[in-house]
């Protein structure tokens, strides 16, 4: 069947769309900082697929038979029974996103001197484990650094260096693979994979942590590509990754298709014990730990939705098809396509800009003001190291831009208007102009910075 979605849209909202020199202005309002921008806006928000999904009429339902009791809410059961079917986990722990589950779990974890080991950490799941006074490390597979290649599952972790680094001097106290690999170009994490690191783990004592946040496009991914694993479901595929951990991280932004929500499951009683305790203490009482009963019954819905065979197909058709219009303009992406983002090859198409003129940011600059698409750089102005006068003195490994699709939003004319702004560039891409910082603090410096385009 060609690309259809399983689903028709009950309540619409409508889009701003202006003209070229209205998005200029707005541009240049935002200090050409795409997070600066207002959505009244933006035409088209590839920003983020983290709680921009659209809800189901079933979630909206279940939402207003939310149980607002302080403890022991009915809607708490209905959560905590749909995370233990789906994962298997004894001790589960809502949080109100992931970050929340991160930064408990690493400070009861971690600390000074004890190092964290991922295929790729996420920004936040790093930041967490910072904080903590650990050390974070990346193992990424040798086949993410070609970005052309179509090697099926090159969000997995580099075994080899994983057990080195094992039965190495360092005090790894735990591993964390990210499924999908989402600062790996969102590229997927294989079965043959997590179970050769659950081994690993398991050969030297050390927990293995699932980060979840896209457990069911993962799935999806590895029934596609995967060989013995094609006749399988989503929700098996997903309860076979779970059982090989000893817990998960999860926002629940992303595949619970929320708008706020997340979980810390756990099957090690006395971590989760004092987990809990930090879960009181900053979060909120543990059968809703920040989060309101009408919250709770929705992820419990989305989380049996987003397992359906129907959707994820279409889901994942979408991205493709996205995918192919982009490279029919002579626009490359990290291949092969993924599920939640495509990532553009910013440094391939304006090959006229240095790293130190952030062609990715450049090129993200350029589509709203193009188009009216908001996204955002993953190159040299997140990723760069400049020295103290501010030049870039080591760039970024690629100049990439991520388009990230929120679910169940944006049509297949949506997409087709995006391939269509986006072939009007790779038309004349020396005409899009570099950009230089006017202003950036040193924490965070991409959520905050202001930039110009240079004359
Ligand atoms: N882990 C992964 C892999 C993520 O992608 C995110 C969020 C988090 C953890 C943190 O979860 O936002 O609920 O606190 N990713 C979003 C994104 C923000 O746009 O990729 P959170």
């Amino acid at each position: 069947m060609p690309l259809m979605e399983p689903y028709r849209i009950k309540v619409v909202e409508p889009i701003p769309v202006l003209t070229r020199a209205e998005r200029t202005e707005a541009m240049q309002t935002a200090g050409y900082n795409p997070f600066n921008l207002s959505a009244d806006r933006i035409t088209i928000d590839l920003l983020s697929d983290s709680g921009t999904g659209a809800l189901s009429a079933a979630q909206q339902a279940a939402g207003a038979l939310g149980d607002e009791t302080y403890a022991g809410a009915r809607s708490y059961f209905r959560f905590h029974d749909a995370v233990a079917e789906l994962t298997g986990f004894e001790h589960i722990l809502p949080v109100h996103q992931g970050r929340a589950a991160e930064r408990i779990l690493f400070g009861a974890m971690l600390g000074p001197g004890r190092v964290c080991v991922s295929n790729t950490h996420f920004d936040t799941t790093r930041a967490n484990v910072e904080l903590s006074g650990a050390t974070a490390v990346d193992l990424p597979s040798a086949a993410m650094k070609d970005l052309d290649s179509d090697d099926p599952f090159k969000g997995d972790i580099d075994l080899d260096a994983l057990s080195a680094m094992l039965a190495g001097p360092e005090d790894v106290a735990v591993v964390v693979m990210t499924i999908t690999n989402n600062g790996g170009a969102g590229q997927p994490v294989s079965m043959a994979n997590l179970r050769a690191t659950a081994e690993l783990c398991r050969a030297h004592g050390v927990p293995l942590i699932l980060d979840a946040a896209r457990f069911a496009e993962n799935a999806w991914l590895v029934i596609q590509r995967e060989p013995g694993w094609s006749d399988r479901t989503p929700a098996e595929v997903a309860r076979a990754a779970f059982d090989l951990a000893d817990g998960a991280v999860c926002s629940l932004k992303k595949d619970a298709i929320v708008h706020m929500g997340g979980f810390l499951a756990l099957r090690d009683r006395e971590l989760a014990t004092r987990c809990e305790a930090m879960l009181i203490a900053t979060e909120g009482f543990r059968t809703y730990g920040g989060l309101a009963g009408r919250d709770l019954e929705m992820i419990a819905v989305g989380l049996r939705e987003v397992v359906d065979p129907a959707y994820l197909r279409t889901r994942a058709a979408q991205t493709e098809y996205l995918a192919e219009l982009i490279q029919a303009a002579g626009v490359s992406i990290v291949r092969p396509a993924g599920i939640h983002a495509l990532y553009l090859n910013a440094g391939r198409l304006l090959r006229h800009l240095e790293p130190a003129q952030y062609p990715g940011h450049a090129l993200a600059c350029e589509l709203f003001v193009a188009g009216g698409i908001r996204c955002a750089e993953l190159g040299s102005l997140y990723l760069g190291v400049e020295d103290a006068e501010g030049r870039l003195v080591k760039p970024a490994p690629y100049e990439l831009v991520r388009l990230a699709i929120p679910r169940r939003v944006y049509t297949q004319s949506h997409l087709e208007y995006v391939a269509e702004v986006i072939a009007g560039i790779a038309k004349d891409p020396e005409s899009v102009p570099g950009q230089r910082i006017v202003s950036a603090p040193k924490l965070l410096r991409h959520f905050h910075c202001r930039t110009e385009p240079i004359s």
